[in-house]
């Protein structure tokens, strides 16, 4: 009872603090771009007297905020409240001579703290806190699932370690910033956004930064200002189409980053793919980095999985969860191929809480009925409008546990009819698939593209042998029994991979077993566990 209580107040805990989190992702993406162009980085010496090292800063004005972490040695980032410290700072730091370095002259906001004189430091040194920015192992976690009080709690345990932090996505809209100070170096009213998961709410600690060029703020100040007779050559040449100017922008910034960009190396340039794209490494962040040229569609997706994100706090549990699953078991790669992608996974997600009753997220074309003027959004022809105030969305009727969601995933994907049917989250229903792709997710906003067309039949049949597996898992389990043995339980079960003997178990079970079989089993089993839960809680 005691655990219970502690289990609820716990979620309670974690609802209340998903409903202060109601800001529109327009007004988290201001602050944060707001923010990070108030930042600066600067290497620091092993040893450092973190003390002096903020005295100093702050004869050039107040530090907001500041953090240490590891990255090729120790780093700090350092919001200022006030943009003017920042010009403060690079008019009082030295500047390499340049008889000696072959330079390029670029201010930028990076910096070397160095000690003038560090044996007297040292007697004041206090151990510095190094903000972590990987997850840990996956074999460190299944223990700390192991010691959750159940697989809500363990999905909740998981969503922690792996979500971004404070300091990650602070990091994170940094690295789009110096982008920015350097692509304005050729396009002076361009600006650096991120999108994807480093701000749908769905980012991993670990996951590439997905950044755009952006020309539509001043786009939009340009038609405004209109008052005279007179036009401007506006920005740049007219070219033939916007995939040719996309690729001209996308291939000089490459080489600009590439010859001049402070620590950003291993750059490449993918011009000729759907969405060009420059991929580089950039050091002083330690991000990976795709950059593009402004995708309006992909960030109102951006957008859109940052309301479900928000919506209730077990969207976000049930995502990590699965991706984590997905990644032990080898089902989602880091390199492109015909595997599932996190973000085809997420949707998956996305599709199935649509699908439960009563819903706990509403279909696209709710949230599109809830629009308002400003919220209207049409881009190439795509209606892509949909509420952007959260709190105009009423809240889920639907209780169901976070243990439940996780199994009713599993058979709900294990006994997908794939060959026929395809995910529409915009309806929030099964539609008939289009065409024979294997996988068929329709982009929620360009309503003639498979988001999963990639995916080819062995991956999909390994996704839907995972996940029948794990239905499987979950409902045969003996949660004491386990932990009487010490042998990992519920999701801690699921992270380990299957293994030969239990692939093999998996096929013999799988073979002639038709999905109906499969389901009336799973539906003996489950009302076995509702029993034994219905006696639990009557004791
Ligand atoms: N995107 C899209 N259609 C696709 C792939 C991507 O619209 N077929 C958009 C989505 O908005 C996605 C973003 O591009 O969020 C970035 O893609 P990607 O990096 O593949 O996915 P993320 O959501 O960022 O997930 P991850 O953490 O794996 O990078
Ligand atoms: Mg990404």
């Amino acid at each position: 009872m005691e655990r219970w209580r502690k289990h609820k107040f716990l979620l309670h805990g974690m609802h209340a603090e998903v409903s202060t989190r109601k800001k529109t992702f327009a007004e988290v993406q201001t602050e944060r771009l707001d923010q990070a162009e108030r930042t600066v980085l600067i290497k620091c010496p092993s040893k450092l007297n973190e003390k002096k090292l903020l005295q100093y800063l702050s004869s050039h004005g107040n530090v907001k905020s500041h953090f240490f972490f590891e990255n090729r040695g120790i780093s700090a980032l350092i919001e200022f409240s006030e943009k003017s410290s920042i010009a403060s700072l690079q008019d009082a730091v030295g500047i390499p001579d340049v008889s000696e370095h072959h330079v390029v002259p670029f201010k930028s906001r990076l910096f070397t703290f160095t000690l003038k004189n560090p044996v007297s430091q040292r007697m004041e040194e206090t151990p510095l806190h190094l903000s972590p920015q990987c997850h840990i192992p996956v074999k460190d976690l299944i223990q700390k699932l192991c010691l959750a009080d159940s697989i809500s709690g363990q999905m909740y345990v998981l969503l922690n370690e792996h979500q971004l932090t404070e300091e990650n996505i602070k990091l994170r809209f940094l690295a789009c910033s110096l982008v920015r100070d350097f692509a304005r170096a050729y396009f002076p009213d361009s600006t650096v956004k991120p999108f994807g998961s480093s701000v749908n709410t769905f980012g991993k600690l670990g996951s590439d930064v997905d950044m755009f060029l952006d020309f539509h703020d001043t786009g939009k100040h340009a038609t405004k200002m209109k008052k005279g007779p007179f036009e401007m050559e506006y920005q740049m040449k007219r070219l033939p189409s916007e995939r040719l100017a996309t690729q001209r922008i996308l291939s000089v910034i490459g080489d600009c980053l590439d010859n001049f960009g402070p620590g950003c190396v291993n750059v490449q340039k993918i011009l000729n793919a759907r969405c060009p794209l420059v991929k580089f490494c950039h050091q002083p962040t330690g991000f990976q980095c795709d950059l593009s040229v402004s995708n309006s569609i992909a960030i109102r997706s951006s957008e859109l999985l940052y309301i479900y994100g928000c919506l209730d706090s077990r969207v976000r549990a049930l995502v990590f969860t699965v991706r984590c699953w997905a990644r032990v078991h080898g089902l989602t790669n880091s390199a492109p191929g015909t595997w599932i992608t996190n973000f085809s996974l997420t949707m998956m997600v996305m599709f199935f809480l649509q699908k439960r009753s009563p819903p706990i997220i509403p279909t696209l074309d709710q949230l599109k009925e809830l629009a308002d003027e400003k919220d209207k959004h049409i881009i190439g022809g795509y209606d892509c409008s949909f509420v952007s105030d959260l709190r105009k969305i009423k809240p889920t009727k639907n209780t169901e546990t976070l243990d439940v969601l996780l199994g009713e995933f599993f058979e709900y994907f294990g006994n997908f009819d794939f060959r026929k049917n395809s995910i529409n989250l915009r309806k929030g229903k099964e539609v008939n698939k289009p065409e024979s792709s294997p996988l068929y997710i329709w982009n929620p906003f360009e309503q003639d593209l498979n988001i999963s067309k990639n995916v080819n039949q062995p991956q999909l049949e390994k996704f839907i042998a995972m996940a029948r597996e794990s239905a499987w898992i979950l409902q045969k389990e003996d949660k004491t029994q386990q932990m009487i043995n010490k042998e990992p339980w519920g999701l801690a079960a699921l992270l380990i991979p299957f293994g030969k003997s239990n692939s093999s178990r998996m096929k013999n079970r799988m073979k002639g077993i038709g999905s109906e079989t499969i389901k009336s089993l799973l539906d003996s089993l489950k009302l076995n566990n509702a029993n034994s839960q219905q006696k639990a809680v009557g004791k």
